[in-house]
């Protein structure tokens, strides 16, 4: 089977909808990972303090470097970070895989971002502690290409309920 990813900004719902699809306990055969926590457990780390200690360009290239690795399976599931479009090696891996862009309004996006508790370096400004909307807004609007461009299938998280994305998620597996 195809390895199926979702892919999405800050926000979007992507970790949301794969602890809910293991929790259902509706995946089967296939094996889910969050690449974020896939990177947290080989660095010992949690990502706000890689990103922030090590720098994004180390977080990006143990992103790619962890995203290979376990794209040498099949039959999995995997939860990308939201910056996984920015390197040309990664969208190529996407291009491999059913490839699932989960979207939703800017606004709500950043509004799920504040209250979340998941420290998220890329939504403030460098060096300030407080979450911006406009550095926000700027990245999303330079990335919104990349995840249409790439995605096989988009869904709006702000319209659609986790039971229903649940399911058009099974009718894949
Ligand atoms: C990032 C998104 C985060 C995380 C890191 C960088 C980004 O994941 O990978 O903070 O570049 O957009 P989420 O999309 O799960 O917040």
């Amino acid at each position: 089977m195809k390895n199926i990813v979702l892919i999405g900004f800050m926000g979007a719902g992507k970790s949301t909808l794969l602890n809910a699809l293991i929790e259902y306990g509706s995946l089967d055969s296939r094996k889910a990972y969050d690449l974020d926590a896939e990177i947290e457990l080989r660095c010992k780390k949690n990502i706000g303090e890689i990103i922030e200690e090590e720098g994004l360009l180390f977080f990006r290239q143990k992103e790619t470097e962890v995203f290979q690795d376990l794209l040498r399976q099949s039959d999995l599931i995997i939860a990308c970070g939201g910056g996984i479009v920015e390197s040309v090696e990664n969208v190529k891996l996407l291009q491999q895989s059913i490839c699932i862009f989960l979207e939703a309004p800017v606004e709500v996006l950043f509004q799920r971002v504040i209250d979340s508790k998941t420290n998220r370096p890329l939504a403030k400004k460098r060096n300030e502690d407080e979450y911006n909307f406009l550095e926000f807004k700027r990245l999303y609007e330079s990335r919104l290409s990349l995840y249409r461009k790439n995605a096989d299938l988009i869904y709006d998280t702000h319209k659609m309920g986790i039971k229903f994305l649940i399911n058009e998620i099974l009718k894949l597996t």
